[in-house]
């Protein structure tokens, strides 16, 4: 049997209803056989300050010693003006310094969204993954996950209950285990 993948799921929302989340918590319910998705919740994390750097705040060191103990990393983005949340970019900004200390470098990682428009949150989506290239991330390309019209997807207690968007979800986690199977394999790692 292969080895157990933790994977850590991030939502760029602190919003009690938020969407984002709530895809989250549908993912980690979703998860396939001997994978484990950890969600880690953004609240109390301060605004970056690079003065702060070399001493980051506790809820800091936690995130980045979270991302290094995961195998890949679930980002859920809404889009806030075409682009990413401040919150999210906050997070990462923090996770990725000081410099030569990038906890992001190396990780496979796949990107969904949801939104109440059309869209979905996708040029949010492709704004993260032009900062996972100077993260040096692993990103996955396919399948893209573009939750649109959000509000008619969950229900009142933040379920998702379309099964069309279950589905997606469902591929683009398996597609992630098989990335990070991948290279994990590429390095001598894994089962
Ligand atoms: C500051 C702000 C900007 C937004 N900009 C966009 C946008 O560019 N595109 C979009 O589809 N929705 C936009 N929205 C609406 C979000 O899709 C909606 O608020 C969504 O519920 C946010 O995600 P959440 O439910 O996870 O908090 C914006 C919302 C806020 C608060």
């Amino acid at each position: 049997m292969s080895k157990p993948l933790t994977i850590l799921g991030i939502a760029g929302s602190l919003r009690k209803k938020s969407y984002n989340r709530a895809a989250l918590r549908a993912a980690q319910q979703l998860a396939p056989e001997n994978v484990k998705i950890e969600i880690f919740e953004l609240d109390g994390i301060p605004i970056f300050n690079q003065d702060e750097e070399q001493n980051p705040p506790e809820k800091v060191k936690q995130l980045k010693a979270r991302i290094r103990a995961a195998d890949a990393i679930l980002l859920v983005t809404p889009e806030y003006n075409y682009s990413i949340p401040g919150v999210l970019k906050n997070a990462i900004d923090w996770a990725s310094r000081p410099y030569g200390d990038n906890a992001w470098q190396g990780k496979p990682v796949a990107v969904m969204g949801a939104s109440i428009g059309a869209q979905g949150s996708s040029r949010a989506q492709y704004h993260l993954r032009q900062v996972f290239v100077f993260l040096d991330m692993l990103p996955m390309n396919k399948p893209e996950v573009m939750i649109g019209n959000a509000s008619q997807r969950f229900d009142e207690e933040g379920n998702l209950v379309d099964p069309e968007t279950r589905k997606h979800i469902r591929e683009l986690l398996e597609a992630l285990v098989s990335w990070t199977r991948r290279h994990e394999s590429a390095r001598g790692e894994g089962a």
